[in-house]
């Protein structure tokens, strides 16, 4: 475990307090300050948690500066060439990789898992049809609370396991039916003979009219996007299920709130603001226009899709994502495509442009996966709820590790209050 021999004295308001160092199996040290406001009586101040740990966790490391990313200890390349992603969701669930058996009996209770409550259907409606999906998908998750009474309560083990599972196999189908619902299309249920991203192909892509066979090279490139986007640390919409958690909220409404957290163009949104920010942008000659807007402090714009608060080098997920669309669009014989294009000449200006290299400023994750979206045939509104998919399995798997920590304790921030000292009520008349 952690080795505590290591401490750090601070002095301050003419006190010296002894702080614990923690040493993690890899990464920086970390001061812990549990104490620090007992004994002297202060608060640390980190808007944006910029240097705060929340958290002590097993199942995924980023070093920002090599661009590495481990889920369990296994580097994300080796698990998006050679893995899959429900096998990825059984190491992120339970910190190794799974027997032939061990996988096999999941991929099973996932599977019969994927259909949800029909009278759930009804939820649907209520919205209009132009809602965005991730509207739908916020309502409808934290619904289930509504109907999955015997997986609430999360001092059973036995419950949580049922949770975990049902929103893992439930969210492909809750996202596919909010697309079906925006279309103005029947809903597709899912089916068991198929494995978990060619399934979500067809409940999004098939019609009742017609015969619909999964593209493999479609549903191998789909797998490959939801291990990229599986679990990432302790990102925002990850932070907002543990803090939802905390209080002991149940499962549904905690990845509910993570969802919501999710769609902001700073997290999640980005892959739908990307595209829509590589089609304005349209042409290759027009790259240096966005470019000054994006290094201009007075113009709010920012390149969507670049930068990072840990990755301060490639993101090793945008890697593997370039490489995935340069093969997507050449197998589906999409030549040429303008907004690639766009993009790989965004990317290298930008790369050699002193401002970027400057403040660190890479391609996220965000910046190439709207490229295979839309040639897979989704709308920019399906790209967030393709994310929120994929991370369902990393909000599960970190509110499993936080909710079954003995030591849990609700998350309450101090503040560095900056109002009116007190001051006595004044009647109207007096103002
Ligand atoms: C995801 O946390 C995670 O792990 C998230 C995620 C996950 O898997 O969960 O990886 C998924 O959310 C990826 C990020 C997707 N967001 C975007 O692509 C939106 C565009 N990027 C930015 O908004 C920004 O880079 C953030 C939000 C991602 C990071 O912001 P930070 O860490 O708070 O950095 P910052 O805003 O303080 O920026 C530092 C400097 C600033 O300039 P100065 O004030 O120092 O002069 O860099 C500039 C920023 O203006 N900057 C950019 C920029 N991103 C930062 N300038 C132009 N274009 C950008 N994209």
């Amino acid at each position: 475990m952690t080795d505590t021999t290591k401490s750090a004295t601070l002095s301050i308001g003419g006190q010296t307090v002894e702080l614990p160092v923690l040493s993690p199996s890899v990464g920086p040290d970390v001061l812990d300050i549990r104490k620090l406001y007992a004994q002297a009586g202060v608060f640390t101040y980190d808007p944006g948690y910029t240097s705060t740990a929340s958290c002590d966790s097993t199942i995924t490391y980023i070093d920002g500066d090599e661009g590495i990313l481990l889920h369990r200890g296994y580097p994300i390349d080796q698990l998006a060439s050679k893995s899959h992603y429900l096998e990825v969701c059984y190491l992120l669930l339970y910190g190794e990789l799974p027997t032939a058996a061990q996988l096999e009996d999941f991929e099973t209770r996932i599977t019969r898992h994927t259909m949800i409550h029909e009278q759930m259907h009804n939820f649907f409606r209520g919205f209009r049809r132009d809602a965005h999906p991730m509207a739908t998908m916020v309502g409808v998750v934290g619904a289930m609370s509504a109907f999955y009474h015997d997986s609430l309560d999360i001092s059973d083990p036995w419950q949580r396991e049922v949770a975990s599972i049902r929103l893992i196999a439930k969210m492909p189908t809750i996202a596919a039916m909010a697309y079906k619902y925006s279309v103005g299309q029947p809903f597709v249920y899912p089916r068991n003979d198929l494995d978990y991203a060619a399934n979500f192909l067809h409940m999004c892509f098939s019609v009742p009219a017609e015969k619909y066979e999964v593209n493999p090279i479609l549903s191998r490139a789909m797998d490959r996007i939801f291990t990229l986007h599986a679990d990432h640390e302790q990102n925002a919409s990850t932070s907002t299920v543990r803090l939802a958690s905390s209080s002991g909220a149940n499962p549904f409404a905690c990845i509910a709130a993570g969802i919501a957290c999710l769609w902001g163009p700073a997290h999640g949104g980005a892959n739908q603001a990307c595209l829509e920010m590589l089609k304005e942008i349209g042409s290759v000659d027009r790259i240096p226009e966005f470019i000054a807007r994006a290094k201009d402090k007075n113009d709010p714009f920012r390149l969507m899709g670049f930068g990072h608060r840990v990755y301060k080098n490639f993101d090793p997920r945008a890697t593997v994502m370039k490489q995935s669309a340069d093969e997507v669009l050449d197998l589906l014989g999409i030549e040429d495509n303008p907004l690639l294009q766009v993009a790989k000449e965004l990317e290298r200006i930008a790369l050699q442009d002193e401002y970027f290299a400057d403040k660190k400023l890479f391609p996220n994750v965000d910046f190439y996966s709207g490229i295979i979206l839309e040639a897979m045939g989704f709308p920019t509104s399906m790209f967030t709820p393709i994310f929120a998919l994929s991370r369902t399995v990393g909000w599960v798997s970190q509110w499993k590790e936080m909710i079954s920590d003995p030591q849990m304790k609700i998350g309450r921030p101090r503040q560095l209050y900056l109002g009116a000292n007190q001051r006595d009520y004044v009647n109207v008349e007096n103002r």
